[in-house]
């Protein structure tokens, strides 16, 4: 074979190769459509038309992503397990054969939206002494009103039902006649069916309790009579008189 037809050979390889992977642009498709909540699953899918059996790269802001617990690639799928703030991004794909590749993917844009937040409010606000009835409302910054609250304290890890003890009526939890073992830590989280499903508790409040009764001092003072002589045949039965005081 003649240089020149080893030439011919090596072009027709090179243009078979590209006809093979260059020219394939691969579309990237993301489910959710709409913007993604803090905490939610996010799939990135690199759809690529023709043949089968490539292998994926994905790209986040120009660093290439390693399939690691984070960002695991199941086959032409990236998915985001608990989406974070720091998961907002360009991403980009492309699909790898042999010695070839296909064109990166046009960029898509993920954004990541903070879910809306829940804080707990206590009344009484000023101290709450044990015996009391305490209401902890949960507060959702969210312009949706359908949720439903779910209860939780750092004494044990279930979500608080109504019982004789708790009363969960929509937002607010009722405490009746609370003890000492009713302290600690409260939080709540609202769910509900549309996106966004879930709440992010941003804190807890912590509930304390005081003892009724402050500080009593007890005193008391007897002071005797003095005797009148005129009408010493009728003797009182005491002669002493008790003056007492408590002070709280
Ligand atoms: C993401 O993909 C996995 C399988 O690859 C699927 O089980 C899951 O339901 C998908 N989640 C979303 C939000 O599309
Ligand atoms: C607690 O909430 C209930 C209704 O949810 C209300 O009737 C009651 O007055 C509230 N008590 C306090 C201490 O805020
Ligand atoms: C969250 O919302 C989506 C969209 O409405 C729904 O399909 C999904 O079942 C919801 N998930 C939960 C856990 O409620
Ligand atoms: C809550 O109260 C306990 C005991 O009173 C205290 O040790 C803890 O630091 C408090 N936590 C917060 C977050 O204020
Ligand atoms: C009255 O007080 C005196 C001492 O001040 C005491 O000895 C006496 O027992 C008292 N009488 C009565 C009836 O309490």
């Amino acid at each position: 074979m003649g240089s020149s037809a080893l030439a011919l050979l090596l072009l027709l390889i090179s243009i078979l190769h590209a006809g093979f992977t260059r020219g394939h642009k691969p579309t990237v498709t993301v489910t959710p459509v709409s913007a993604v909540f803090t905490g939610e699953t996010v799939n990135l899918t690199c759809v690529i038309e023709s043949y089968s059996d490539w292998t994926y790269e994905w790209y986040k802001d120009y660093i290439k992503l390693q399939s690691d617990g984070h960002y695991p690639v199941n086959r032409d799928t990236l998915t985001i397990r608990g989406a974070a703030e720091s998961d907002q991004g360009q991403y980009w794909c492309r699909g790898l054969k042999n010695e070839g590749s296909t064109d990166y993917s046009e960029v898509v844009h993920l954004s990541v939206k903070a879910s809306p937040r829940s804080t707990v409010t206590v009344t009484p606000d000023s101290a709450v002494f044990t015996g009391e009835t305490v209401n902890l409302t949960c507060v959702i910054e969210s312009d949706h009103s359908d949720w439903t609250y779910e209860w939780y304290t750092d004494r044990n890890s279930v979500k608080l039902q109504s019982d004789g003890h708790y009363t969960v009526n929509r937002d607010t939890l009722t405490i009746r006649g609370a003890a000492e073992s009713d302290q600690g830590q409260y939080w709540c989280r609202g769910q509900r069916s549309e996106r966004p499903n879930s709440s992010q508790s941003t804190s807890a409040v912590n509930l304390s309790l005081k003892e009724p009764v402050s500080d009593v001092t007890y005193s008391e003072v007897v002071v005797k009579k003095q005797q009148s002589m005129d009408k010493a045949d009728i003797m009182p039965e005491s002669t002493n008189v008790t003056y007492s005081e408590i002070r709280y």
